[in-house]
C-alpha cells in the first residue's frame, strides 16, 4: 500500500471511476448529440477480470472508492458479476454506480444482492414530455420505477443527479426539491458544463450554484453541510426542517480541482486523469501485452505523480476574463468518460 501517492498538486488518488461501456440506451442532447458515432469495438472493451485487476492495483495505490459509469453501466451484460467481484476486494470502502435508471427496475435486486449498497440516478426533469425531449429514447416512468425498486432493494442513500440548463429545466428546481423531500432522496443540482466537443454549451445556459442555492433556500431554508470526504464534487445542504439534504455541484462557477482525487478508466482501458482530458494512457496495451502487476502499478504511479490537471479552475478564470473558447479543446466525449 502506497498511501503517500500524490500528484504534482499534492492530491492523492482516492476515487476510481470505471466506465464499463460507452453504449447507452438514451441519447441525451447534451452528452450524445451524434447521429453517427464510432463505438468502442467489443474486443477492445476490458473484461471483468481485467477491470478487477486494475481496481485491485488501484486500491494498493490508495483508491478507496470505485464508481461504475458508462455510457450507461446497466447495459453491460451481467454487470452484477462485476459488482460481486469488486465488492469482495479488500480495502475498498465504497462501491457505487451512476445510472440513467431505465434498466434499474429489472436489475436493482440482483445488483443489491451482488453487493451494491448505494446508487446515483440521473434525472433532469419530472415532466414526461420534457424527459423524452432530453433523452430521446427514455421514459420517465421507467426511471421513477427504477428509483423505487432501488429503495425496495435496500439501497441507500439514493441520489438523483439533475443537470440544470437555463431556459430548459430551471423552472423545475422546486418541483425536484419537493420530489426529493417526499421520497427522501438527495437531489443534486449540477451546473451545466461543456463536456465533450459538441454539446452546444454557453455560459449563459449554466445556472450558477449560488443562484440555485438562493432560489431553493428562499422557500426551504438550508444549512451547509459541506463536501463528503472533503473531496466530493457536491456541496451538501440540509433542510432546516429536517426533511433531508440536497447537493449542488458547481463545476463551472465554483470549481473544485484543488481537492480532485478522481482517476478514470475508460471501457477500452485508457487511464484518464481529468474529465476534460484530451488523451489518456493506454493501460489495456500493457495489460494485454502481459505486463505484471508491478509494471502496471508503476505506470499508474508514474502517470498520477505527473498529474497537473485543473481544467475547471482554469476554465473559470478564462470565463471571468472573457477568454474561454471551448472549441479550442479536443476533449474526450462524455459518453466514453461517464462523467
Ligand atoms: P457521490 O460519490 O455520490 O458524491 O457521487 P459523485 O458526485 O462523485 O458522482 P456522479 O457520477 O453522481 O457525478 C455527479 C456530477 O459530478 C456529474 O455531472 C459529473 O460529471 C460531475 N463530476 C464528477 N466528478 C467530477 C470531476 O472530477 N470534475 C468535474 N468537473 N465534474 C465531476
Ligand atoms: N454537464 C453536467 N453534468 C452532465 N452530465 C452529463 N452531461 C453533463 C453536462 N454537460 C451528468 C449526467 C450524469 C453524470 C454522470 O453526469 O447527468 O448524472
Ligand atoms: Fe444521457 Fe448518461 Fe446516456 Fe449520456 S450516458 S446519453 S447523459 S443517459
Ligand atoms: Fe478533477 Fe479535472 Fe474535474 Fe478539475 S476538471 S475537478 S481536475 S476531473
Amino acid at each position: 500500500m502506497t498511501a503517500t501517492l500524490q500528484d504534482a498538486l499534492r492530491r492523492p488518488m482516492r476515487d476510481l471511476r470505471i466506465s464499463v461501456t460507452d453504449r447507452c440506451n438514451f441519447r441525451c442532447a447534451y452528452c450524445m448529440p451524434f447521429d453517427e458515432y464510432k463505438w468502442i469495438e467489443r474486443a477492445e472493451v476490458l473484461t471483468f477480470e481485467e477491470i478487477e485487476r486494475v481496481a485491485r492495483i488501484g486500491i494498493d495505490l490508495g483508491v478507496e472508492k470505485i464508481r461504475l459509469t458508462g455510457g450507461e453501466p446497466l447495459v453491460r451484460r451481467d454487470l452484477e458479476r462485476l459488482i460481486a467481484r469488486l465488492s469482495r476486494l479488500q480495502g475498498l470502502k465504497d462501491l457505487t454506480l451512476t445510472t440513467n435508471g431505465a434498466l434499474l427496475e429489472e436489475q436493482a435486486y440482483a445488483l443489491a444482492e451482488a453487493g451494491l449498497r448505494r446508487i446515483n440516478v440521473s434525472l433532469d426533469t419530472l415532466n414526461p414530455n420534457r424527459f423524452h425531449e432530453i433523452t430521446k429514447r427514455g421514459r420517465l416512468e421507467d426511471v421513477l420505477g427504477g428509483i423505487a425498486a432501488a429503495h425496495r432493494a435496500g439501497m441507500g442513500p439514493i441520489k438523483v443527479n439533475a443537470v440544470v440548463i437555463r431556459g430548459f429545466n430551471d423552472d423545475e428546481l422546486l418541483d425536484m426539491v419537493r420530489y426529493g423531500r417526499e421520497h427522501r432522496i438527495e437531489i443534486r443540482f449540477i451546473e451545466y458544463m461543456d463536456v465533450g466537443n459538441v454539446n452546444d454549451w454557453k455560459v449563459s445556459k449554466t445556472v450558477p450554484k449560488s443562484e440555485i442555492l438562493s432560489r431553493i433556500g428562499a422557500v426551504y431554508p438550508l444549512r451547509e453541510v459541506g463536501r463528503d470526504q472533503g473531496s466530493a464534487p457536491a456541496i451538501d445542504y440540509a433542510y432546516e426542517d429536517g426533511a433531508g439534504e440536497i447537493g449542488i455541484i458547481g463545476s463551472v462557477t465554483e470549481p473544485f480541482c484543488s481537492s480532485c482525487v478522481r482517476a478514470r478508466l475508460t471501457a477500452d482501458g485508457r487511464f484518464i486523469t481529468c474529465l476534460f482530458a484530451e488523451t489518456g494512457f493506454d493501460l489495456k496495451g500493457l495489460i494485454r501485452g502481459g505486463a505484471p502487476d508491478t509494471k502496471i502499478a508503476d505506470t499508474l504511479r508514474g502517470v498520477w505523480v505527473g498529474r497537473t490537471d485543473r481544467y475547471s479552475d482554469l476554465r473559470w478564470e478564462e470565463i471571468r476574463s472573457g477568454t474561454y473558447r471551448p472549441e479550442r479543446h479536443r476533449k474526450i466525449e462524455m459518453i466514453t468518460l461517464g462523467g
